[in-house]
């Protein structure tokens, strides 16, 4: 078996999620710290020592020369999942970065300047509302006060979750010491759509991620007896949740290249002879244009208003989160594809830390073919020759990284 399988065949067993299928790696939940406790371990095994800084990010450097650690090459992934995710999204990027110091070793690379190796908290966003809040809150992209009240579904708040997995909660907040460290990020990731596929590559680099964002949308009607209330007299807020579902669809279509999706949908109390008095929905969007990310919301909202009206609710829309359209750096970009003259260029719909520290560092991305095309479910999928392609061709760039000159 190659060594990237025989690493990732160690973390498929954490986090298993039985009653959904795949598996389920809330951030701060058990799952997540055991397979961070397994990384851990792997990295001592090299000589190597994770330590966790003030936003939950935990490094590791392999640094022989003992130089300074500015403006070292860094590369790393989640350990994160979103609920019933697959098993690549996240720990194929940190397996690999693994894997690629191992070879970079066996070669005998000398590194010229330190390799960093990072794992982010919550990318997925699926605790608390928020995707990247670790990387987010390493650039100042949210603030602590904000991030420190974000709740969990069962009322945790961030603050008192980060606390008991052993964080200082007035330590939060942009860290440009931390980022003068980075000189460059390059992050592998599982690809998570057919991409690769159709071109038949095992490894892409990457050029952009689609402009994304989430809102909540909060129906409030009456609670009330589902035998005893006749149907003129409800004001049923799930009614107005189904059809605002249906009107993102709409709305979606008349833009295209919008992907639109209601994945979360939260009716209180939830009772099968209850009817609703509120319903949380969450709306996910995304365009490579951010004014058509905006336009779609806009009219998703007016269309929810209306649909509310005319049952007797009321609606409210709140952004949880907004990433623009986000370009890798093109220098960078361009000297990853250098040293994989056959690797395409492929440009993502999904969401990741690279793109939030693109917007302070020099960043690019590296994704690994899956052959399902599926991601954020446990179709997910990645062969043990592609693993193994990709830790090679993350080792090669990381090769020249390290050794030639200095990025960014
Ligand atoms: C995370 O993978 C996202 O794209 O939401
Ligand atoms: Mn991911
Ligand atoms: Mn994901």
């Amino acid at each position: 078996m190659p060594e990237t399988a025989r690493l990732l065949a160690a973390t498929v067993d954490t986090g298993r999620d039985r009653a959904r299928g795949g598996y389920s790696r809330p951030v701060f939940s058990a799952a997540e710290r055991e397979l961070l406790e397994w990384y851990l371990a792997e990295l001592r095994a090299r000589g190597l020592e994770g330590t966790t800084d003030r936003n939950g990010v935990v490094w590791a450097w392999w640094n022989p020369a003992g130089l300074p650690l500015e403006g070292a090459v860094v590369t790393g992934s989640h350990l994160d999942s979103v609920p019933g995710g697959g098993a690549f999204d996240g720990p194929l990027g940190v397996v690999s970065a693994l894997r690629a110091l191992d070879l970079l070793r066996e070669r005998g690379v000398d590194p010229a300047r330190p390799l960093g190796l990072a794992v982010f908290p919550e990318e997925e966003g699926s605790r608390f509302g928020v995707a990247c809040l670790g990387s987010r809150l390493l650039t100042g992209a949210v603030t602590p006060g904000r991030a420190l009240a974000l709740t969990d579904p069962d009322g945790n708040t961030f603050a008192d979750v980060a606390r008991g997995a052993g964080l200082d909660p007035a330590g939060f907040g942009r860290d440009d010491e931390a980022l003068a460290r980075i000189g460059c990020f390059v992050e592998l990731h599982v690809e998570q759509g057919r991409g690769l596929v159709d071109l038949g590559a095992p490894v892409a680099v990457a050029t952009s991620v689609i402009g994304h964002g989430r809102w909540r949308f909060t129906v409030r009607g009456e609670g009330n007896h589902a035998g005893t209330t006749l149907l003129a007299d409800r004001r049923d807020p799930l009614l107005v949740a189904a059809l605002v579902v249906a009107a993102a669809r709409d709305v979606a279509a008349a833009n295209p290249g919008t992907r639109a999706t209601v994945g979360r949908l939260d009716p209180v109390p939830g009772g099968t002879n209850v009817i609703a008095s509120r319903v949380d929905l969450w709306l996910d969007v995304r365009h490579p244009e951010d004014v058509v990310t905006a336009a779609v919301v806009a009219e998703v909202s007016r269309r929810a208003a209306r649909l509310a009206a005319a049952e007797g609710c009321a609606v409210e829309v709140r952004e949880e989160s907004l990433s623009p359209t986000v370009d890798f750096d093109g220098a960078l970009s361009r000297r990853l594809s250098g040293v994989l003259p056959t690797a395409p260029l492929l440009a993502t719909g999904a969401g990741h830390d690279a793109g939030v520290l693109a917007g302070r560092v020099p960043t690019a991305m590296l994704f690994t073919r899956n052959p399902t095309g599926v991601s954020h479910a446990p179709g997910e999928f990645c062969t043990d020759e592609d693993a193994e392609a990709g830790s090679v061709a993350l080792a090669d760039v990381l090769a020249d990284l390290l050794t030639g000159p200095p990025p960014g």
